[in-house]
């Protein structure tokens, strides 16, 4: 029976490089950062964690990733936390701290030809002199910029092939100039500039306009296009990319968005990379857009991990074509709906992705997409151009049901790559004890922490005679050139965010004389771009010998040098607090939240230490 006329006519399509070719490809990539989206991945146990960037990165395996893009710490919240800048302070230089320059080097390690990309959120406080704003010093941005790209090949032989300018936010032409002029006085002419990683609009018009505006920037890098572009930016000749698109919950749903925006931002965009945020969903999934990444890797603790569809949905065409091989003019749309493409490697390979994904089936976060209507269909494909002799003659036509993605390629050495199931997903262990006696940490962070202001770093005091020599600081000493609203104290949350009932302990060494103060937390209910609004307990002792219990993080409503030892008890609506083992106040709590993570922190942006941190949770 015909379920429809498409069910009875095949339409026709024709594959054909005689007049011409398209746009050169440029691959599929993932997005680290903006941020803190891989914060736990670094702390899985082998095999897993191996396993895990294999099924992103391993070519011929799982999502074999083209393109890794990730964020440049700025100490600032950017999304999901902080990521560690490797300059601090001004006089202050590091290329060993965070995780993406690990993440780098295990991406190229797989993949040799990966592409590296490099973009700001944010930018620590003395770039901007004082100002929440990077463009007032140009040259002082641009040489921070520079020598993080130059620390990377420096320190671990990484070659950054492209850098951004800043994150959805406001771009400066002069400082792009200025950026291109660096790079080129470092000898650094093949790192390429995208820009600017926000709208179509105003940077194409400022490139159409400004001829050594143009000749700075190679990519025009729009976010969330929606699969479509702008004739300016058509105009430009310059390579488009959805530098940063999907942010979708990792479910079939998201499986349908990447399915649809991967063929379309090239059929309607004419787009030639799309980068997902995120690469991995890697952080406490009640942040804001948890598991908004192309697998979840979220629980270190338990090893457990989860290949979600937007991996396999990335192989139907990163496993089939390369960047560097070139799409054909004729690719579009389906009659009854979907979409197809076809790239070659101009040496007679040819890859045809076909997507038939369903409105509801394939909705992205952002932005809205208008209603479309698709049906079952048979299609049938004809070769011609050089494809006639190189393959075989004629024609082929499929059964297309909706809400599919079908491959045809010459390609044979792709695979639906697989290890051994994963251990079973645990909670966060309820018995949680870290003392930071870590002589020579390979990261910077500390396990589990996830800073949401502020950045907590193992330290070593040199001169502590005492038990105190290894520890957790807080570094940050003043505001970031922020991206979003970080608090105006510091904060890192650790645990499980459905914990009511436990005791958090802490030794604490406040290090501002007079003025400052420190917290340990529980119950704390927000973090990301809402952390400002905190809310939760919050034990704080002050350096002037005071102390606050406080429902939220801006303590609306001791001395220094000295360590304390914090402990914080909640239980119901009880709650006490414990100073050296001496009972120092309780309390009935109301209008605090019922659950929430632990939390350690400081009063303001300033320099203290932590150690002997422990969670006893019911
Ligand atoms: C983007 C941003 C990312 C992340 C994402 C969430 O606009 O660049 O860092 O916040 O939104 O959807
Ligand atoms: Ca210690």
């Amino acid at each position: 029976v015909c379920a429809s006329v498409a069910w009875c006519f095949a339409e026709d399509y024709v594959l054909d490089d005689k007049p011409g070719l398209g746009r050169t490809f440029d691959g599929v990539g993932g997005l680290s950062g903006g941020g803190a989206t891989s914060r736990l991945l670094v702390n899985y146990d082998e095999p897993y964690r191996g396993r895990i960037l294999d099924y992103l990165f391993k070519p011929s395996f799982g999502a074999s990733l083209h393109i890794l893009k990730v964020e440049i710490g700025g100490d600032a919240q950017s999304t999901d936390g902080t990521e560690p800048s490797h300059m601090h302070y001004e006089n202050d230089e590091n290329y060993f701290r965070g995780y993406e320059w690990w993440l780098m080097k295990e991406a190229k390690r797989r993949n040799p030809n990966i592409t590296l990309i490099g973009l700001p959120w944010a930018f620590p406080g003395w770039v901007g002199r004082g100002k929440n704003w990077p463009y007032n010093f140009p040259d002082v941005t641009a040489s921070y910029v520079v020598s993080w790209v130059i620390g990377a090949k420096q320190h671990h032989d990484l070659d950054i092939n492209y850098i951004g300018i800043w994150n959805e936010r406001s771009f400066d032409s002069t400082y792009i100039k200025l950026l291109r002029y660096t790079l080129d006085k470092n000898g650094l002419e093949n790192v390429k500039i995208i820009a600017s990683d926000n709208l179509w609009e105003p940077i194409t018009l400022y490139v159409l306009r400004d001829g050594e505006l143009s000749d700075a920037v190679d990519v025009l890098g729009a976010h969330y296009p929606g699969t479509t572009t702008v004739m300016d930016a058509l105009q430009t000749e310059k390579k488009l990319w959805s530098s940063e698109d999907y942010s979708t919950f990792n479910n079939e749903v998201g499986g349908g968005c990447w399915a649809r925006i991967l063929n379309q931002n090239y059929v309607n965009g004419r787009m030639t990379a799309t980068i997902s945020w995120n690469l991995v969903a890697s952080y406490y999934e009640m942040l804001p857009f948890g598991r908004d990444g192309l697998m979840t890797a979220e629980e270190p603790w338990s090893g457990n991990y989860v290949v979600e569809s937007p991996i396999w949905i990335t192989a139907h065409t990163t496993q089939f074509t390369q960047p560097g091989w070139v799409y054909l003019q004729t690719v579009g749309h389906l009659m009854q709906g979907g979409s197809y493409v076809a790239l070659t490697d101009q040496k007679g390979n040819l890859t045809i992705v076909i997507e038939t994904m369903t409105h509801d089936h394939s909705e992205c976060i952002r932005p809205p997409l208008p209603p479309y209507k698709v049906v079952p269909q048979n299609v049938t494909f004809y070769l011609k151009g050089s494809f006639v002799s190189t393959l075989f003659d004629g024609s082929f036509t499929l059964n297309l049901d909706v809400d599919e993605v079908y491959t045809l390629s010459t390609i044979t050495t792709a695979q639906k790559g697989s290890y051994p199931d994963p251990p079973p997903s645990a909670p966060f262990p309820k018995t949680y004890k870290d003392d930071f006696n870590v002589g020579n940490p390979y990261f910077s962070e500390a396990p589990d922490f996830a800073d949401q202001t502020g950045v907590f770093e193992y330290f070593i005091n040199l001169t502590d005679p005492g038990p105190h020599v290894f520890t957790l600081r807080q570094v940050v000493v003043e505001r970031p050139v922020t991206w979003e609203a970080d608090a105006d104290q510091t904060i890192s949350v650790l645990g499980d965010y459905s914990w009511q009932n436990l005791t958090v302990t802490s030794d604490v060494y406040i290090e501002t004389v007079k003025t400052g103060g420190v917290f340990i937390g529980a119950r704390v209910d927000q973090g990301g771009g809402s952390v400002r609004s905190a809310k939760g307990i919050f034990f704080w002792v002050f350096a002037d010998g005071t102390y606050k219990v406080t429902g939220d993080l801006r303590k609306w409503d001791l001395m220094s040098h000295v360590w304390h030892t914090l402990c914080l008890t909640i239980k119901g609506d009880y709650a006490s607090g414990t100073l050296n083992g001496s009972p120092l106040w309780n309390t009935t709590v109301t209008a605090v939240p019922n659950n929430g993570w632990v939390a350690i922190g400081t009063s303001s942006f300033e320099l203290a230490q932590f150690d002997n941190f422990s969670v006893e949770a019911q």
